[in-house]
């Protein structure tokens, strides 16, 4: 019998702007945890939002998201998905980053994301984290496309 998956997905407020530093130790800190409890997702930042999308076996995720609930570096956290799915929508753990961060790490993971997210096949209500990461990304290029514009 295959393990019952969970997936739980918010979005959050940074207390500060950080810098590639900060989410370098971030997305260290979490993937380094989140191997240990087998779950996989997407954190996104942009212009001081997270979105982050985790899943996996359902104690594993309960276990992480204690942790994010209890981070000090960010605050607001509204849920916007908590619930069983039937499958992994994210195979591997991603971070996007919305602006250039200086940084090699965080540029190479964000294009790892968007390539994942291109070359997702069927992106439907099976795979509802995905629907809503996908949505926050593409409203968040509208945004910085409007903004490089408007300043031209
Ligand atoms: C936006 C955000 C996302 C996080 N995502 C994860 C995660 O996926 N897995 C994890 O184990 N910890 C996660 N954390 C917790 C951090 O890895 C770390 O434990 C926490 O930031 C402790 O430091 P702090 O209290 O100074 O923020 C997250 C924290 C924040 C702010």
């Amino acid at each position: 019998m295959p393990v019952p998956l969970h997936a739980i997905a918010y979005v959050s407020s940074a207390t500060h702007l950080l810098d590639s530093g900060e989410l370098e130790q971030l997305l260290a800190d979490a993937r380094e945890f989140n191997v240990t409890q087998g779950v996989t997702g997407v954190l996104l930042y942009v212009d001081g939002c997270f979105m982050q999308c985790i899943e996996g076996p359902m104690e594993g995720v309960a276990r992480v998201y204690q942790r994010i609930k209890e981070a000090s570096r960010h605050r607001g956290l509204i849920e916007l998905l908590n619930q069983p799915v039937k499958r992994r929508a994210f195979p591997d753990w991603h971070m996007g980053c919305g602006s250039n961060a200086q940084s090699e790490m965080i540029n190479d993971a964000t294009e790892s994301w968007e390539r994942m997210l291109s070359s997702a096949r069927e992106v439907d209500e099976s795979v509802p984290g995905l629907l809503l990461l996908r949505a926050f990304w593409k409203e968040s290029r509208v945004a910085r496309t409007k903004r490089v514009m408007a300043k031209a």
